[in-house]
């Protein structure tokens, strides 16, 4: 030892280090060929202690603060290396056309494993009916198809609001569930999948809660570690299995096709329960929270809440809300006009916009200096791309004039703002989504009076897929609005 020392003290350094360095360089270099294969200008990397798990532990309970994290501490393109998987994070804004546009980088090839674990779609399935399905549901939900879905949902949300009664007090994301499950699954599935009998109701609605609540999970592990989403699962798809046998025999109601039966005709006949349960959550487990949050936001605020009872006095004049008739036609049209409630609605989105979404890259690309390897995740974070101050300006405030500068009338929104994804396969059910919510949100604040008992909770920061859950309840106290006071235009 006391050898080495005195070697490493008394020798000449410039001279020894012009030998000593390029060994050591192929050495490293050899050794980041044989655990990647390929260059060493990969992007900075986490990877835990554990082999395999890597970061999965650390992430633990708090997956979006992690990311932004690993963001600061390793630049704005890093990897993370989770339960064998490295998920490649890109940050910037020139990175965005990248990650929607680059023909290297695949969607199918990042769901398929979660559609499996969860909703037992193998991939070979998956991949021959993903794209006529979602070509179907782009169709089948495109802005100019809406009106009759709208005059469907226009009376269940109505008479499903009524159902609060008169006055009382419950917690705001419990009122909004119950009253918008049934209306949008009716609306797009038809009568059969929902069970009529009230108990069995009460079943379904506390197993799709446990089926959403573990959706995350049971996508990244394989679903037997994950009883209570297995048995969920099991008691949905049977739904589905006989709703799929009555679909499709049932004469159709004057042409009009359900989704769902328009689902079954488009997808492999044995798959068609699977895709359904997969449809049926993809059109809840986002509007509804999303819901929820508009009227938290709006309620918390007091000036805007003026401001939106302005609009809809101005703007349905005429119409007839009150409590114990279960009527309120609300056209497209009119819905059009409702532009505070839509700038409200694209704040909270923006505000609880998914964690994360995917993209498997099929072929090695280059993002800036770095080699992005074929296999790895690339992932972008709509939630912490709307909280870029040069496209949001204070991004934490609920700010819906900031929505004045695009136009909301025609769905041109603002730069950066990217809830839905983008690219071939961003979301199909997006203009859908916008106008339930909006119908919901102006049917409520016409028909009800609704107090915060307590203050709106944060986001619960567990959730990197789909948009973000309130951390809490949030108990407020409502009151039907007297009908004269709902006819005074
Ligand atoms: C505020 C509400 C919603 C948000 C924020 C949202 C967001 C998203 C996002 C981020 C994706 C992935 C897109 C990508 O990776 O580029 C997606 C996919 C999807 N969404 Fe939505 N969504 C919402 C509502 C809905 C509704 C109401 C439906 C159905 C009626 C729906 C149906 C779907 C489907 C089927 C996919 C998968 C598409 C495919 O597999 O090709 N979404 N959504």
């Amino acid at each position: 030892m006391t050898d080495f020392l005195s070697y490493w003290r008394g020798t000449n350094w410039s001279f020894d280090v012009l030998y000593i360095l390029p060994f050591f360089l192929i050495i490293i270099r050899g050794v980041s060929f044989y655990l990647y294969g390929r260059a060493t200008d990969l992007p900075p990397m986490l990877s835990g202690w554990v082999p395999w798990i890597g970061c999965a532990l650390q992430m633990g309970q708090q997956p979006l603060n992690f990311i932004q994290n690993a963001r600061q501490k390793l630049g704005p393109i890093f990897t993370l290396k989770v339960l064998g998987q490295r998920l490649t994070f890109v940050t910037e804004e020139e990175d965005i056309e990248v990650f929607f546009n680059n023909p290297d980088l695949d969607f199918e090839l990042a769901v398929h494993k979660p559609v499996k674990n969860a909703a037992s779609i193998p991939p070979e399935p998956f991949f021959s009916n993903h794209f006529k399905l979602h070509s179907m549901m782009k169709g089948y939900l495109a802005p100019a198809k809406l009106e009759p879905l709208c005059k469907r949902l226009n009376e269940k949300f109505s008479w499903h609001v009524k159902k609060w009664g008169e006055s009382g007090s419950g917690d705001l994301y419990k009122m909004v569930r119950k009253a918008m499950y049934a209306p949008v699954v009716e609306g797009l599935f038809g009568d059969d999948v929902l069970p009529t009998n009230d108990d069995e109701y009460k079943t379904f609605e506390k197993l799709f809660v446990q089926f959403d609540d573990n959706f995350e999970y049971a996508a990244q592990i394989p679903p037997f570690f994950l009883k209570d989403f297995n048995s969920a699962k099991t008691w949905l798809m049977d739904k589905f299995v006989t709703a799929t046998k009555i679909a499709e025999k049932a004469k159709l109601n004057n042409g009009a096709e359900t989704l769902f039966q328009t689902l079954i005709k488009t997808v492999d006949h044995e798959w068609a329960p699977n895709f359904g349960l997969l449809m049926m959550w993809a059109s809840l487990a986002n509007a509804i929270p999303i819901t929820f949050w508009v009227l938290a936001f709006i309620l918390e605020n007091p000036d805007v809440l003026a401001e939106v009872r302005k609009e809809l006095r101005r703007e349905l004049k005429g119409l007839l809300f009150c409590w114990f008739i279960s009527f309120a036609k609300i056209s497209l049209e009119k819905l059009q006009n409702l532009e505070l409630i839509k700038r409200c609605i694209l704040e909270s989105i923006r505000l609880r916009s998914p964690g994360a979404i995917s993209r498997g890259v099929e072929k090695e690309i280059k993002i800036k200096d770095f080699t992005i390897p074929e296999g790895d995740m690339l992932m972008l974070s709509p939630y912490w791309m709307h909280r870029n101050p040069k496209f949001f300006p204070d991004p934490e405030a609920f700010k819906p004039d900031r929505w004045l500068q695009a136009d909301v009338k025609r769905n041109i929104f603002l730069k950066g703002f990217m809830p839905f994804g983008g690219g071939r396969f961003q979301c199909p059910g997006r203009w859908f989504a916008l106008m339930e919510i909006q119908l919901f949100v102006a049917i409520v604040l016409k028909s009800v009076d609704i107090d915060l008992l307590e203050k709106v909770p944060d986001n619960s920061l567990l959730h990197l897929l789909g948009v973000q859950q309130p951390e809490t309840g949030l108990m407020v106290k409502f009151r039907a609005r007297a009908s004269t006071e709902s006819r005074d235009f």
